[in-house]
């Protein structure tokens, strides 16, 4: 049997957000945030569910600590909500809401566990959104005035930082196609948010350094391979836009290429205004790139005249139907292109170091006899440390691994219906029950690599 081992030193953990997971949407404080509007508006989240409770992590904080120990994880990557710290997005700072991550970063340091923490994992003030969100310029200096609020707090403890979560999300998925909050679908709207995205995480990075000797600090992004059903040139091109949209955009300008012009071409007027100072703040140098990957997208060219991407996604039954093999999410389980992003990144731009921040699979999990067993995911997870070994092996600096997630939550406009956990959450009672593939895990981690 094959080893798959880990070179020494190599962070092991799991990762959660803090809208899918805390609950406690009115306590000590809390204002109100784009994703408690849009979950409570009818139509947007499956099944009307809400973040109101979720796991409750915010009342149960000393248990899911113990439950990390019992895991066995090295590392625990958590965000920080923004509207616990800062209410209203600017102004008054709400020490009551710092106090929640002051007690779960010194609970980690006790238990010998490293915080990374994300500053931005999606959940902005809604009164932010209602002066323009990330669509306007004032939203630059309110995110390094939070950020200052929460290093301030946390700066002498937490020494690794992570500036924003999947800026395409936020801004490709949540303005553009519509499907996250604040829902909007206008595409010159998601571009002026995702640059002002990067700018805020340029702006950010020297208020973390100073707020945090010893810090180090990055970005997260999410990235996926594009495929094409053959190699003829129009699928090809198709490839290259799905490139250009899900991952030049971010990388390009993050380290220090610009916007691919390719796709400026492509999103012509939509294009917001851009100067060379924006530029260079966008490409400040950082410690580390956080990459969060599930999936390659298999594309082909468009069938829609009025698309500016020029290609499609296919569907779950077209993948099916070209024998992908798919999770819960209908997303293609296809472990060597999760290597050969990494290796590509690694080879494309200057990164000095990588963590896998993300990465796991949604599978529909049976409790039988209060056991759930769920092969699929230790094997996906099996399969994709491999991939990435390899990746290793090729030169990329890559210094540890999240798996998404430490428990099922509220997988945003999917809700509840989806289970990314390592550990299950009956949402009835809110017990937790560790998985087969937390064990496996647990095991993956004491000894820095598995059998294959
Ligand atoms: C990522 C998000 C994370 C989770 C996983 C499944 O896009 O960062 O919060 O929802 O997908």
């Amino acid at each position: 049997m094959p080893r798959i081992q880990f070179p020494d030193g190599f962070v092991w953990g799991a990762a959660t957000a803090s809208y899918q997971i805390e609950g406690a949407v009115h306590a000590d404080g809390r204002g109100a945030s784009i994703w408690d509007t849009f979950s409570h508006t009818p139509g947007t989240v499956l099944n009307g569910d809400t973040g109101d409770v979720a796991c409750d992590h915010y009342h149960r904080l000393d248990a899911d600590l113990d439950l990390m120990v019992d895991l066995g994880l090295r590392a625990y990557r958590f965000s920080i909500a923004w509207p616990r710290v800062v209410p209203d997005g600017t102004g008054q700072v709400n020490q009551a809401g710092l106090d929640f991550y002051d007690r779960l970063v010194d609970g980690l340091l006790e238990r010998g566990i490293t915080p990374f923490a994300t500053l931005y994992h999606w959940d902005l003030p809604q009164a932010l959104q209602d002066r323009g969100g990330w669509e306007h310029r004032d939203i630059v200096p309110a995110f390094t005035e939070y950020t200052q609020a929460v290093v301030g707090r946390l700066g002498d403890r937490v020494v690794r930082w992570i500036t924003h979560n999947e800026p395409w999300v936020v801004s490709f998925l949540g303005n553009y196609e519509g499907v996250h909050a604040p829902g909007q679908t206008d595409l010159g709207a998601a571009l002026s948010v995702a640059h002002h995205l990067l700018v805020s995480h340029g702006a950010a990075v020297p208020v973390i350094r100073s707020g945090s000797p010893g810090g180090e600090v990055g970005i997260t992004v999410n990235l996926g391979l594009g495929r094409a059903r053959t190699d003829a040139p129009a699928d090809m091109e198709a490839v290259r836009a799905l490139d250009g949209y899900a991952n030049r955009w971010f990388l390009d300008p993050l380290y220090g290429k610009g916007y691919p012009s390719d796709m400026v071409e492509r999103f012509g007027a939509a294009m917001p205004a851009v100067n060379d100072a924006d530029l260079d703040l966008i490409a400040t140098p950082t410690d580390f790139l956080g990459i969060n990957s599930y999936n390659p997208s298999v594309v082909r060219p468009t069938a829609k005249a009025d698309n500016p991407l020029g290609f499609d996604p296919l569907t779950a039954d077209e993948l099916t139907a070209a024998g992908y093999e798919l999770t819960a999410m209908g997303w293609p389980i296809v472990p060597e292109a999760f290597g050969q992003l990494i290796t590509r990144v690694a080879r494309d731009y200057e990164v000095p170091a990588i963590y896998i921040t993300e990465n796991g699979a949604a599978f529909d999990d049976e409790v039988v006899d209060g056991r759930i067993d769920d092969p699929r995911r230790t094997d996906f997870l099996r399969r994709h440390l491999a991939a990435l070994r390899v990746a290793i092996d090729e030169g990329a600096p890559v210094r540890g691994y999240f798996a998404w997630s430490l428990m099922d939550n509220f997988e945003w406009a999917l809700g509840y219906a989806r289970r990314f956990g390592l550990v299950h959450v009956d949402y009835e009672t809110l017990e937790r029950t560790p998985k087969a593939s937390a064990h496996w895990y647990h095991d993956t981690m004491a000894d820095n690599g598995f059998d294959l």
